[in-house]
This record gives C-alpha cells, sequence and structure tokens, in this order.
C-alpha cells in the first residue's frame, strides 16, 4: 500500500511544483521610483543609494509614491568560486543585504540591474547561464526589482531570454517587478505580458527635448524621438495593470528647460509609462521637485484603469493627446512641439473623444466637462466654450476632464 502511495504521489509533487510563472499583483499601477543610470551611469556606491534613499523620504517624494530605489549597471564584483554574484566590495563594503535593510527600514524598495548577456553594458558579469543562481542571490538579498538588459546577448532569443530569468526569479520566491529592457528591438510589447512588469519600447534617453545624441554604433534618443519612434496605437494594446511599456527612465532636473521637463513628465504621466525618475534627487530644485510630485499628473499616471493614453491629433507642432480616466474622466495634454509659443482655439464641441480600444468616448456636444489644470492650481473652467490658450514652447497644457453633475 504504501509503496503504492508513493508511486502515486510522484507524479502528484511533480505537478505541484513551482508553477513558473511572472509574480502577480505587482505593478498594478506603472512602477514609482529612481534609477542611478541617466545621471550618475557607472559611478554608484552605496552611500549614493542610501542617500537618495534619504532624499526620497526628506523630499517628500516617497509621500508622492516613488518606491523604488533602482541601482543599475556598474554595481557588479566578481562571481566566486561556485559562480554566485557579489557587489563591488570597495562600492558596497557592507553588502547588498545590508543596504536591502537600511532601504526597506524606510519603507522603500531595492532594484538590481543585470543583463541577459554574458557581459552587462557596462562590460559586468552578465547572468547568461547563471539566471537560477543570480536570482537566488537577489531573493536571499531582499531585491525587489529587476531590469535585465539586453547587450552581449548574440544568439539569443529575447522572448527565451526574458521567459529563462522570469521562471527564474520565481523558483527564487521573492516577489520581484521584472523590468524587461531589449530596446523594444523584437516587439515585446507582442509578447512580454506574461514575462515581464514592464518592457522598455525604445533605445536610451537623452536629457534633450528634440534631439538624436550619435555615440558611434548607436543612438540616443531626446523626448518628442522616443514619443514618435513606435506606433502608438500598436503599443497601447499591450498596456495594463501589471505590464506597462517603458519608454525609458525620466531625464526631469537633468538640464532640460522647465517647460521641456513639465512636458516630459506630462507625456510619461498620458502614455501610463513607469515613472522612474534619474536625476540627483539629493540636490534638486524647486521646480523639478514640483515636477516630479505635482499630484494631478501623477495622479493621471497612477489611474487605477492603467489605459494608456492616444494623439486624438495633431495640427502644425500642436498635438493633443487623451487618455482616458476612471470614473468617466479624461486627462487631455496638449503639446506644444515647436520651440515658438503657439495660441491655440480647442472647440471642444468639434471634437469629441472616441477611444475605439476601449470604448470610451466624450460628446462635447451633449455633455458639459468640468476641467481643472494639472500645471495651474487656480486654472479651472468648464468645455461649454472654446479653450483659448498660449502655449509657450516645449511646453503643455494639461487638463484633467470630469463630467458636470
Ligand atoms: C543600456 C540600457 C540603459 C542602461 C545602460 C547601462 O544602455 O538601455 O538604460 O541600463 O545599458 O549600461
Amino acid at each position: 500500500m504504501k509503496k503504492i502511495l508513493l508511486l502515486l504521489m510522484i507524479p502528484v509533487l511533480a505537478g505541484t511544483g513551482v508553477h513558473a510563472q511572472k509574480f502577480g499583483g505587482l505593478a498594478m499601477t506603472p512602477p514609482m521610483g529612481w534609477n542611478s543610470w541617466n545621471h550618475f551611469g557607472c559611478n554608484v556606491d552605496e552611500r549614493l543609494i542610501m542617500e537618495v534613499a534619504d532624499a526620497m523620504v526628506e523630499s517628500g517624494m516617497k509621500d508622492a509614491g516613488y518606491l523604488y530605489v533602482n541601482i543599475d549597471d556598474c554595481w557588479h564584483g566578481e562571481r566566486d568560486s561556485l559562480g554566485f554574484i557579489h557587489p563591488d566590495p570597495q562600492r558596497f563594503p557592507s553588502g547588498m543585504k545590508a543596504l536591502a535593510d537600511y532601504i526597506h527600514s524606510m519603507g522603500l524598495k531595492l532594484g538590481i540591474y543585470s543583463d541577459a548577456g554574458w557581459k552587462t553594458c557596462a562590460g559586468r558579469p552578465g547572468s547568461r547561464g547563471y539566471e537560477y543562481q543570480d536570482a537566488m542571490q537577489y531573493a536571499g538579498w531582499g531585491i525587489d526589482y529587476l531590469k535585465y538588459d539586453w547587450c552581449n546577448t548574440e544568439g539569443l532569443n529575447a522572448e527565451g531570454a526574458y521567459l529563462t530569468m522570469r521562471d527564474a526569479l520565481y523558483a527564487a520566491g521573492r516577489p520581484v517587478v521584472f523590468s524587461i529592457c531589449e530596446w523594444g528591438n523584437s516587439d515585446p510589447w507582442e509578447w512580454a505580458a506574461d514575462i515581464g512588469h514592464l518592457w522598455r519600447t525604445t533605445g536610451d534617453i537623452y536629457n534633450c527635448f528634440d534631439c538624436v545624441k550619435d555615440h558611434g554604433d548607436w543612438n540616443s534618443w531626446g523626448v518628442l524621438q522616443i514619443l514618435d519612434m513606435r506606433d502608438n496605437g500598436v503599443l497601447r494594446r499591450s498596456a495594463g495593470p501589471g505590464h506597462w511599456n517603458d519608454p525609458d527612465m525620466m531625464e526631469v532636473g537633468n538640464g532640460m528647460s522647465v517647460s521641456e521637463d513639465r512636458a516630459h513628465f506630462s507625456l510619461w504621466c498620458m502614455l501610463a509609462a513607469p515613472l522612474i525618475a534619474g536625476n540627483d534627487i539629493r540636490s534638486m530644485s524647486k521646480e523639478t521637485l514640483a515636477i516630479l510630485t505635482n499630484r494631478r499628473a501623477i495622479a493621471v499616471n497612477q489611474d487605477p484603469l492603467g489605459i494608456q493614453g492616444y494623439k486624438h491629433a495633431s495640427v502644425d507642432s500642436l498635438d493633443v493627446w487623451v487618455k482616458p480616466l476612471s470614473d468617466g474622466r479624461f486627462a487631455v495634454c496638449f503639446l506644444n512641439r515647436g520651440l515658438n509659443a503657439t495660441e491655440m482655439e480647442f472647440v471642444w464641441k468639434d471634437n469629441p473623444f472616441n477611444d475605439r480600444l476601449t470604448g470610451r468616448a466624450a460628446d462635447f456636444e451633449k455633455k458639459i466637462y468640468r476641467f481643472e489644470n494639472v500645471w495651474e492650481d487656480t486654472h479651472r473652467g468648464d468645455t461649454g466654450a472654446p479653450l483659448r490658450a498660449t502655449i509657450p514652447g516645449h511646453d503643455v497644457l494639461m487638463l484633467i476632464l470630469a463630467e458636470q453633475r
């Protein structure tokens, strides 16, 4: 009898083993946090990460919703004789576990970076062949977020490589937000929703509103270039709670004008993009902080429906972006792509909103919506009359519309 039971149990146990999947219930709204790369590049150490965490709390960013403190490339030391990865002992002398404990004690979460190839983009050890071991190590340290890059992956298949790491993370047992970073090369929006919680849609961002930076064998891209690079109508089909398009980490506070930073942030909010700050938040200006913590803009980004906005119209240098929100509301963002100020008149009645993807619509002939201005506390109005405004160059006018009761 015992033998039979044992025999019966083996297939049952095998069937109830770790059923590989992505961690559910994470990133139900676009993840918010900070990442070291855009400002600090390879210049990372535990002191910086702790100071950034302190600043996240003291500046009010944590209260505004920023949660993840993410270390990008170059934290790595060597693998030991068993293959386990360790942080650079000079830069992280206390070790990753101690750093994670510090971050967690502040109510924040710690993110780390690796690469699906043999080496990271900056030449540090990649996870190729060590996926399960790295995932175990990260879980032991208490890591909450993994950005997984795509350098040095010659001959690998992206979907397969990301699936392997997803399964490794799941097997390691500690819930981790999994951030796919293969730059949109193999259309991750078509396959990544069950693999990661966000996926990069383009190459790297550059701290310029309307430029391309030539690095020789690769380019990085300004805000408008990223906005235009992919077919947003295709991308937005794949976005939603737990799975987001990622147009890259933000450059707010990294040298663009206040108008440009405001427009960049507004667009990322309209796109339901992850809001990962990329500036030195220990020493940011009042204007930068005000942009990063604008509660109305963040509410647009974090709306529970998780609908990615779309371009409603575009005339000359002016784009009109619309994002359906919960409770029948809409966010509208008028973007002046040009350098010169532009005067506009928007006749609501001639511009019904009709989002074919979600069926959400607003007919301004039938209903009047009242609005508040995201960036100007005192500007309120309604859609009963045309909207007239002057929008400075590289800036936005952003409104939240709610039905008049
Ligand atoms: C790639 C990524 C960047 C950054 C660097 C680090 O370029 O796209 O976001 O992580 O690697 O080397």
